[in-house]
């Protein structure tokens, strides 16, 4: 929608980068700032408020933030010259561990909020306007934050629901424990209660949150008491959580996936590389086998679970023989998704000043042979689920006419040929080919069999 020259509301853009995380504190400073007037701006340069959430977790991360606070800095300036302002607020982990640097380096930013401070953005952004106070808020305080940020709208059928932040593993190539704080996870009453109200408004998937999220200790209820008393409520049909540490999946969590129904059989675990000294190198308080182990008890407890992960090459000191176990690992496991990266330094974390870092053309080429192999997985993965027959959750219209999207149990995006009404429903679906990235299929009734018929693997 145009800009309406400051007659209509006020409006606002969110640039959300990096993880689900990001993705979720996005959607609640949309809801945050609501009350102040502000409706979402289809593009930047319309907005009377633009706000960067960043992520710090990509190579070159503070200065993509600087660069584009520069192409703002153009339109701030030319709206400014038509008698209205463009305020431009950072937030998101860049916020949090450059906030004073960007402050400083950055005049045409009005305010740098971090990520335990979003409840307060309105207050904030009112004392930025008045230029008494300060600009910068990026003080830990994640209960205060939570308490304190307003019921949503969902505005689907699924939804993320943040049930944990921060960290305490300190893996030493990571900025997380320094930018996220702590960890800390809200009561589980506060987020029963807010898992009850998406379900009111209509959701039926929640994929919880956290940077560690199978850490979760809320009151005395553990992850997986959590997640049992989250299957209980009514409405639900589904639940996913991301992103967890191989060392809280706890006996519990692992036999709940061959329990509980309600539990998609997807999971996104991290292992980061398959050889032993890396992963010593790199913190992570375990080894490969004790990661395959915990593989095999899961596969044991759900033989049909699909497993995605995030894989960093080019750690310091990674020779090809430690490169080997990692591909020996991911051969040996076989995903059906993953994110693998480049090891790159973030000043401050330790594996920044390790000797021998990993020269440039290594890590590349050692890149795109893990990556080659897990496409050749992932489209392997797809290829299987040709021929069966998926409970697939409709979420929104697809590109076509009379075509919808939706998800298989195992995360896969599937599109079919049905009728709008149909958004919200768990139906089967007969999968007849699969795309680069999703799988085309057929519904197969309007009408959902009984959840237990669904939910059974081929
Ligand atoms: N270099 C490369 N990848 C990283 N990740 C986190 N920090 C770095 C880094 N310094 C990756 C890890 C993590 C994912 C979210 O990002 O694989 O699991
Ligand atoms: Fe970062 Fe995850 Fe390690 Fe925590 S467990 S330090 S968030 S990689």
């Amino acid at each position: 929608m145009a800009d309406q020259g400051g007659t209509g509301p006020k409006r606002l853009y969110i640039e959300t980068y990096g993880c689900q995380m990001n993705v979720y504190d996005s959607e609640r400073m949309r809801d945050v700032l609501a009350p102040l007037g502000y409706a979402p701006a289809e593009r930047p340069d319309d907005a009377d408020m633009v706000v960067l959430n960043t992520c710090h977790i990509r190579e070159k991360a503070t200065e993509k933030v600087y660069s584009e606070i520069g192409r703002l800095r153009v339109h701030k300036e030319r709206r400014r010259g038509e008698g209205r302002d463009m305020k431009i607020v950072i937030a998101g982990c860049v916020a949090q561990a450059e906030g004073e640097e960007i402050m400083a380096r950055a005049p045409a930013v009005d305010l740098v909020v971090g990520p335990q401070a979003y409840h307060k953005l309105p207050e904030l952004i009112a004392r930025a306007a008045r230029k008494t106070g300060e600009r910068l808020a990026a003080d830990f305080a994640a209960q205060e934050k939570f308490d304190a940020l307003p019921a949503r709208a969902p505005d689907g059928v699924t939804a993320f629901l943040s049930i944990q932040e921060g960290c305490d593993k300190f893996c030493t190539f990571c900025v997380v424990p320094y930018t996220r704080g702590a960890e800390y996870s809200r009561p589980m009453a506060d987020v029963l209660a807010e898992a009850r109200a998406l379900a009111e408004q209509g959701v039926r998937e929640i994929t919880l949150l956290g940077q560690n999220v199978n850490a979760y200790h809320g009151d005395d209820a553990g992850f997986a008491g959590l997640l049992r008393a989250l299957a209980r409520i009514g409405g639900v049909e589904r639940l996913r959580y991301t992103t967890s540490h191989p060392l809280e999946m706890t006996d519990e969590l692992i036999a709940l996936h061959g329990e509980e129904p309600k539990l998609m059989p997807y999971l996104h675990l991290p292992v980061q590389s398959g050889s032993d000294r890396v992963l010593a190198a790199m913190n992570r308080r375990h080894g490969a086998a004790d990661y395959r182990a915990v593989i095999d008890r899961l596969r044991r407890a759900r033989p049909d679970i699909a497993l995605s992960g995030d894989f960093i090459v080019g750690f310091p000191g990674e020779s090809d023989a430690d490169f080997a176990a990692t591909i020996g690992l991911v051969e040996a496991i076989g995903y059906a998704q993953a994110y693998s990266f480049k090891y790159s330094v973030r000043p401050g974390t330790p594996a920044a000043t390790l000797p021998d870092q990993v020269p440039e053309p290594v890590k590349a080429e050692r890149l795109e042979r893990l990556q080659s192999l897990l496409r050749d997985q992932q489209a392997a993965f797809n290829r299987a689920t040709v021929g069966r027959t998926l409970p697939v959750l409709f979420e929104r219209a697809g590109r076509h006419d009379g075509q919808l999207i939706g998800r298989s149990p195992y995360a896969q995006p599937v599109h079919a040929a049905a009728p709008g009404r149909l958004i919200g429903k768990v139906l089967p679906v007969s999968i007849v080919a699969t795309r680069t990235n999703s799988l085309a299929g057929r519904l197969v009734a309007a009408v959902a069999p009984p959840v237990a018929d669904l939910q059974v693997p081929a």
